[in-house]
């Protein structure tokens, strides 16, 4: 079953994502490349339509980046929108040049060409939101000015040659009319049927690893999280026993969280795992050991041996394991691909990834032309449960980077009671869903406190929450006061061993999300 595709080509605008996200949430799958994918590439895809996104850029800069002008050329549809409408005037022959006045923000736009596909439905006048310097001031032959803004030009067209493009952004929040112009380039301009849904996905996904894998053997490294476990039901449901998950404790779980991803994978959805309860060696591996780059390096390093162990075993019963599937995501793939070239993200670092080499595993990345919340559509259509497809993220060296100072088995003792206060507290107050992150940390500050009659002289824990979109920045969350008492009555209370608790107000940047 071929996939109807719209492909994006990527300017350098920091909203290209969502012009890929307001199109698939229309079930019409699109696919962001960098300006610069050779022809040949775009083609490949039978592209339905074409958008060229914003950019920073303006045309003559020395380094502009630029497409293959001959894309112009396909006849297939084609929206540009603000560098991408630069692109096209420039590439065909009119000019563009700096404007007097550099318009940023929201501004009305006059529709003077109702008529035109691309703005079918719209009023003739409708809030957008601008962001450009340059503007085109002289058409390429054959383009017509569609729409105004009270003092530059915001629309042009050519439809014979199916070419678009407006000079504002319909893909952001603040163009409220954006949506109807983004589905009338999808579908009446392109003629998209609208059906890439999750069940479309799961059906093309699941017979293509079928296809890919054959006799294969797979193995899966379980983290728990929602990207890794909605990976492996994936897969599972293409290949079943031939799919091995291996779920290793590290000793720095959360509460109980060892028994309830086995619970909730295996006992509800079928899954084969191997669950290593490696807590001893993880926790002998950890001891005297304060220095929070150690922490992670010794986690990583062991975790690489007890799954190559695992690996080894299961290779051994299964006469061979020749595939890994990996839950990297659509965010990670655009970010190492696209002309921002790659940048220092938050899941280099993240990914149970960096696998041994030698074990020479091919990858199977189900998930890699999804969004996150795509990819809980998907696990909700697979029947996921609530609990693991809502799940925080949760750091890989685990509570190891909550635990200030030394790991031991106590302080993780101490550490997973006062976090599953937490966590329970945030749920009870109907929050858990809308904060990104919400934990406790132990601090190894001990500190005089009275209860009942007795002083008692024991740990801080600090709680932290925060609003993030994707780790990279955070605000910390005024948790109404009523939640933070019931937290710090809760933990003081009922964890032996902790007598303050304090709340932690600091963003990202400058704080980090984690203490360590
Ligand atoms: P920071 O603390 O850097 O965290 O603001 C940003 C996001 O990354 C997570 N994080 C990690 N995840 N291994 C991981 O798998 C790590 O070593 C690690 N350190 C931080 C953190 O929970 C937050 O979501």
């Amino acid at each position: 079953m071929d996939t109807q595709t719209i492909v994006i080509l990527d300017f350098g605008s920091q909203y290209t994502q969502l012009i890929a996200r307001r199109i698939r949430e229309l079930n019409v799958f699109s696919v962001v490349l960098p300006c610069t994918a050779p022809l040949t590439e775009i083609q490949a895809l039978k592209p339905l339509g074409v958008i060229l996104s914003g950019g920073p850029s303006s045309v003559y800069d020395a380094d502009a980046p630029a497409a293959d002008p001959r894309l112009l050329e396909l006849g297939v549809p084609t929206l540009g929108i603000c560098y991408g409408l630069h692109f096209i005037v420039h590439h065909l022959g009119g000019k563009v040049l700096s404007a007097p006045l550099r318009e940023y923000g929201h501004a009305e736009v006059t529709i003077e060409d109702g008529a035109t596909a691309l703005f079918a439905g719209l009023p003739a006048k409708i809030q957008v939101w601008m962001s450009h310097g340059d503007e085109a001031q002289e058409l390429p032959a054959g383009f017509h000015r569609t729409a105004v803004t009270s003092n530059a030009l915001a629309g042009i067209a050519n439809e014979e040659r199916r070419i678009w493009a407006v000079q504002f952004h319909p893909e952001v929040h603040h163009t409220p009319l954006g949506p109807q112009l983004i589905r009338n380039f999808v579908f009446n301009i392109c003629g998209a049927a609208g059906d890439w849904t999750p069940a479309h996905f799961i059906e093309s996904t699941v017979s293509a690893i079928r296809a890919q894998v054959g006799a294969g053997h797979v193995i899966c490294g379980l983290s728990g999280g929602v990207d890794s476990s909605v990976a492996a039901v994936l897969v599972h449901k293409a290949i079943g026993s031939q799919l091995t998950c291996i779920f290793v404790n590290n000793g720095v779980l959360r509460k109980n969280e060892f028994e309830s991803v086995q619970k909730n994978l295996r006992d509800k959805l079928g899954l084969n795992i191997v669950a290593v309860d490696a807590s001893e060696r993880f926790l002998s591996k950890l001891a005297g050991v304060t220095d929070p780059e150690t922490k992670r390096k010794r986690i990583g390093a062991e975790f690489i041996a007890v799954f190559d162990d695992e690996a080894a075993r299961i290779a051994k019963e299964t006469g061979g394991v020749d595939w890994l599937v990996q839950g990297t995501l659509y965010p990670d793939v655009i970010e190492s691909s696209s002309v921002k070239g790659p940048s220092q993200t938050i899941k280099s670092h993240h990914n149970v990834g960096g696998l041994p080499e030698h074990m020479k595993l091919k990858l199977i990345e189900p998930l890699r032309d999804l969004f996150k919340d795509e990819v809980r559509r998907i696990g909700r259509d697979m029947g996921m449960p609530d609990d693991v497809l809502g799940r925080q993220p949760f750091p890989g060296p685990g509570l190891a980077v909550r635990i200030l100072g030394e790991v031991t088995p106590e302080r993780v003792a101490l550490l997973q009671e006062a976090d599953e206060i937490v966590v329970a507290e945030i749920r009870a107050a109907g929050l858990y869903n809308q904060i990104w992150q919400s934990f406790a940390v132990l601090l190894p500050v001990m500190s005089v406190g009275v209860m009942g009659d007795q002083r008692t002289y024991a740990y801080t824990c600090a709680v932290r929450a925060v609003q993030s979109e994707d780790g990279m920045t955070a605000d910390w969350t005024p948790l109404p006061y009523e939640v933070l008492k019931s937290i710090s009555s809760r933990i003081v209370n009922e964890v032996r061993g902790i007598n303050r608790v304090v709340y932690d107000i600091t963003s990202k940047p400058p704080g980090t999300i984690e203490w360590e």
